[in-house]
């Protein structure tokens, strides 16, 4: 992972811009993910590196791209660049970043670069969907699951399979290993939204509800409630909710089982993906990793 770190701050260096750099040093990195599978399905490959700091650029821009978006005043435990440095510049750092990602990315084969530059036309479609779903309560479960692919698993599928096309592995099990893992990741971040305290996320619990945001276990639990019940829940979407209001939400969630339900379906695609990379442990271990995770 230090090669990749290595690459990141080349490539920010020669963006040539101190505002730039300084910016970028005050992000957190987060997990890298994305960087991390790059390195482990194509460890020989001397472009790995590189490519794996491309991915790792571009899901950055996108963050700070989507705290915008989301008003977000935290990332990551720490101040959004929206909150400190103001809209203007979390978008313009997200242009430089992405574009600076794109620059780099003609030096690989065309079949690498396609791969990687069409995902960002679907993580960019997958965004504008979550933001038009949040205008109204959405309970549709596969209109939910087809923008979650595109917002958060295509970049991690595009890592996946480019990095096997790098090193000439079945780009096809590679890319669904990349897409479940992406999806069962998002549900996983779903339920933490819903389960875990401020602390640990580092951002306002409860915040997708508030935020428009219908995720699984709202859409579970709206199929599951009375009449009335459901009455009161669209009545709660997306604005701010009083203590008693999420005391509610949270016992008819827990009365409907909703969040284990959400749960088996992470766990039905993490399972999916372990079957098909049952030969790469280190892969197997990412997903089990990714299941239990806490935060
Ligand atoms: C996080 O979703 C958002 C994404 C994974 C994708 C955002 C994509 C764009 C803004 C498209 C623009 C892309 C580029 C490269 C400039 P979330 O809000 O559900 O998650 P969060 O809780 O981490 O904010
Ligand atoms: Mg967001």
């Amino acid at each position: 992972m230090q090669r990749v770190e290595q690459e990141i701050a080349r490539l920010i260096k020669e963006i040539d811009y101190d505002e730039v750099t300084e910016l970028f040093n005050t992000l957190s990195g987060g997990k890298r993910l994305r960087a991390k599978l790059i390195l482990k399905i194509a460890p020989d490959h001397e472009k790995a590196p590189l490519l794996a700091a491309i991915v790792e650029l571009i899901h950055g821009a996108s963050l700070l791209h989507d705290d915008v978006i989301d008003d977000a005043m935290t990332r990551r435990g720490v101040r959004s660049v929206n909150a400190s440095e103001g809209s203007k510049v979390a978008v313009m750092l997200g242009d430089i970043l992405y574009s600076k990602a794109f620059s780099e990315l003609v030096s690989f084969p065309r079949d690498v670069a396609e791969i990687v530059a069409s995902s960002v036309t679907a993580l960019s479609k997958g965004e504008m969907m979550d933001v038009k779903m949040a205008e109204k309560f959405n309970t549709d479960e596969t209109a939910y699951l087809d923008m979650l692919y595109l917002k958060t698993a295509t970049l991690i599928e595009a890592a996946a399979a480019a990095s096997a096309l790098l090193s000439e592995k079945d780009a096809s099990a590679y890319a669904l290993y990349g897409r479940n893992l992406g999806l069962s990741f998002q549900i996983i971040d779903d339920i933490l939204d819903i389960t875990a305290s401020e602390e640990v996320l580092g951002k306002p619990a409860m915040n997708d509800f508030v935020e428009g945001k219908c995720t699984l276990p709202y859409i579970y639990l709206y199929k599951a409630l009375s009449e009335d019940d459901k009455k009161r829940l669209v009545t709660l979407h997306a604005k701010e909710i009083k203590p008693q209001e999420t005391l509610w939400i949270q016992e008819k969630m827990k009365e409907h089982k909703t969040i284990e339900k959400s749960f088996e379906l992470a766990q039905k695609l993490s399972n999916e993906a372990k079957e098909i990379m049952s030969k790469e442990s280190e892969l197997v271990a990412i997903l089990e990793t990714m299941i239990k995770r806490t935060f």
